[in-house]
């Protein structure tokens, strides 16, 4: 692992806990397989991503696996194990942990440049808004709209597996803890899953940028499994 795949492992690894395994790829990615489309379809940056996973797997003891799609886009991991995968261009980002340590992750990579304004207006609510302002008057060298919208799509891809449902953006409020390089996220659960005790609500996470991209990562603790 070299360059900027090896600084954001090292600027992620410490800020998750212990028995989770991040592992990024960065630069060109690896070409067609034998000079035609690989046989899984998978695009390259998607395979490039998997063998993230498989070496975070690696560490974590679990040998060789296929890291299916499931029926939501989701990756299906060996039993056990929960984790989540990224890719944009530049760099492939994976997280991996066994279920007794985490009972959902969410990882997330962006290219760190400011979104579309009419982008950003589809994916902002509630005291965001203000809070984008004041972060850009605090820490201007911070892409915080990018921030802001790598930090959703992280929470969605640890709450999608908990829950089987989709979110809007709308749906999910975050607060930036721009010192502390985390943040906190609340999801707003469609009705039919308010009343259920084991629906997921709170998500927390870590932010950091490192090169041009931003990174992303939500665990959830295991209690939460077991509490369901
Ligand atoms: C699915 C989505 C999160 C993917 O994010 P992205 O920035 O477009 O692309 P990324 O490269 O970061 O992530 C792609 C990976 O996400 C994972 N993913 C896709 N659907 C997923 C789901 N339902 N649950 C968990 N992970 C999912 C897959 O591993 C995918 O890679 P693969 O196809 O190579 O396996 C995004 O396209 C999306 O649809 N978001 C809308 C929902 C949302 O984010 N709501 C926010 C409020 S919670």
């Amino acid at each position: 692992m070299t360059g900027v795949a090896a600084a954001l492992v090292g600027a992620l690894q410490h800020r998750v806990p212990s028995g989770v395994v991040v592992s990024a790829a960065d630069g060109a990615v690896p070409g067609p397989f034998r000079g035609r489309p690989a046989p899984s379809g998978r695009s390259p940056e998607s395979r490039s991503a998997r063998d993230c996973a498989r070496a975070a797997l690696a560490v974590l003891g679990r040998g060789h696996a296929d890291i299916p799609t499931g029926e939501g886009g989701q990756p299906v991991w060996p039993t056990g194990f929960v984790g989540s995968l990224s890719h944009c261009p530049g760099l492939r980002v994976a997280a991996v942990g066994r279920i007794g340590v985490a009972s959902a992750i969410g990882i997330d990579v962006e290219v760190h440049r400011p979104i579309r304004p009419a982008v950003a207006a589809t994916i902002v609510c509630g005291s965001e808004v203000s809070m984008l302002a004041r972060l850009a008057s605090s820490h201007p060298a911070v892409a915080w709209s990018a921030v802001l919208w790598s930090v959703k799509e992280s929470v969605f891809k640890a709450w999608y597996p908990l829950t089987g449902r989709w979110v809007d953006y709308a749906a999910c409020e975050v607060v930036m803890h721009p010192d502390r390089g985390s943040f906190d996220a609340r999801v707003v659960a469609p009705a039919d899953l308010r009343a259920q005790p084991t629906t997921p609500r709170t998500f927390a996470g870590r932010w950091v940028v490192v090169g041009a991209h931003v990174c992303t990562v939500v665990i959830v603790p295991a209690w939460r499994r077991r509490k369901a």
